[in-house]
């Protein structure tokens, strides 16, 4: 039975290409409702998904809808956020959570207020090695983190299309749009501890460059107003420490996509997933041959966020991890600005 209707804020590539027709996989779900700046946009995705109606104002969207879906620019994550918890509706919001941790608080206090649930598409959380290794860490195979390495790296490939590259509207560039889903993959599997310290360093060389080669698409160096490489150290209340390097357009043989975990006990490797040890006298190495079947993971998303906001699970993604994201992303920018490691103050 169809209980839960949807709205869509903002009707571009993520919400056609992936929540879309991954809603359509949720019995209680239905996408009801579009918008988008380009009224033209939010017509034809009607037209293409059977959505019944076509809103130009948020707040009449709100008031015919129980849960709102924020795949816009991530400039308009916060504001919009915000209005659909004050009227009483859900929140599945796409990543980053907004473009800093201020407006990250103002959505966390109006989801407080509200009661509805607010939770971040870090969709990475939802891949079935994810899900491994959580259950592995949290077996205590590991032991206690001490240093997490995290590469999100692409070779030359800085989306050439869209508004990434646009520093108004997206906050920045390949960390917020591609490394903060490892970084917080990789908090969240180590147990979610509170930043404390952060030295990074932000690079957009390459993209300056004129004639460049890119794989996805072209580069204009005129409106290119974010960074393409990022790199950091961040220290972790828990004691651990997080090397964090991301990139759109590395000059590295191949693209690369890992978190490498050293703990007390033992260490994991996630994609592939992998359990080293020393155990009996003897170092070896687990490779994991075998994992549960599960469905893909934007079906699993929109399914437990169908549950969460029937009252039957509570987000896997809160908000107050996706802050602690942000604020190291906001901390790396900042560092990078003043050339110093920047603290995380304590709340
Ligand atoms: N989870 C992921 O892996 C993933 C991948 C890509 C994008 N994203 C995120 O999804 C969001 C959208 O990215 P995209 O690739 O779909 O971009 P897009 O440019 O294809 O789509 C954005 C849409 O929002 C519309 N829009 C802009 N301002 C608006 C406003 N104020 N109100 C309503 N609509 C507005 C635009 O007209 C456009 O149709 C971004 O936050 C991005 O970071 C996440």
């Amino acid at each position: 039975m169809k209980t839960l209707k949807i709205g869509v804020l903002g009707a571009g590539e993520i919400a056609k290409g992936r929540h879309i027709p991954a809603f359509r996989h949720v019995e209680e779900v239905s996408v009801t409702a579009v918008m988008d700046i380009n009224e033209e946009r939010a017509q034809e995705a009607a037209e293409k998904f059977d959505i019944e109606r076509v809103y130009t104002d948020l707040n009449d969207m709100l008031e015919n809808i129980d849960a709102l879906l924020i795949t816009t620019p991530n400039k308009y994550h916060a504001p919009a956020a915000v209005q659909a918890l004050n009227a009483g509706v859900h929140v599945l919001c796409e990543k980053p959570m907004a473009l800093n941790t201020k407006e990250c608080k103002e959505m966390i206090e109006a989801a407080e207020k509200s009661g509805k649930v607010l939770t971040i598409a870090y969709h990475y959380r939802f891949m079935k090695e994810a899900r491994a290794a959580k259950r592995i860490i949290d077996s205590g195979e590991i032991g206690e983190p001490l240093v997490i390495r995290i590469k999100a790296m692409r070779r030359r490939k800085v989306p050439g299309w869209g508004v990434f590259t646009n520093r108004g509207l997206q906050g920045g560039g390949a960390l917020i749009d591609y490394g903060c889903h490892l970084l917080d993959l990789a908090l969240w599997l180590t147990g979610s501890s509170k930043p404390t310290e952060v030295s990074g360093t932000t690079y957009n060389n390459l993209s300056m460059q004129k004639d460049q080669v890119n794989e996805w698409g072209t580069i204009n160096p005129a409106t290119f107003e974010v960074e393409d490489h990022a790199a950091a150290f961040i220290r972790l209340e828990n004691g651990a420490t997080v090397i964090l390097e991301t990139s759109w357009a590395a000059n590295i043989p191949e693209d690369e996509e890992t978190i490498s975990i050293s703990g007390t006990k033992g260490g994991l490797d996630v994609f592939p997933l992998r359990l080293n040890k020393a155990e009996n006298g003897v170092l070896l190495n687990t490779d994991i041959t075998w994992m549960p079947e599960e469905e893909p993971f934007e079906i699993l998303q929109a399914k437990h966020f169908a549950a969460c906001c029937l009252g039957f699970a509570v987000p896997l993604a809160n908000p107050y991890e996706s802050l602690y994201v942000s604020s190291i992303m906001e901390s790396v920018y900042e560092s990078a600005k003043v050339g110093r490691s920047i603290q995380i103050k304590r709340e």
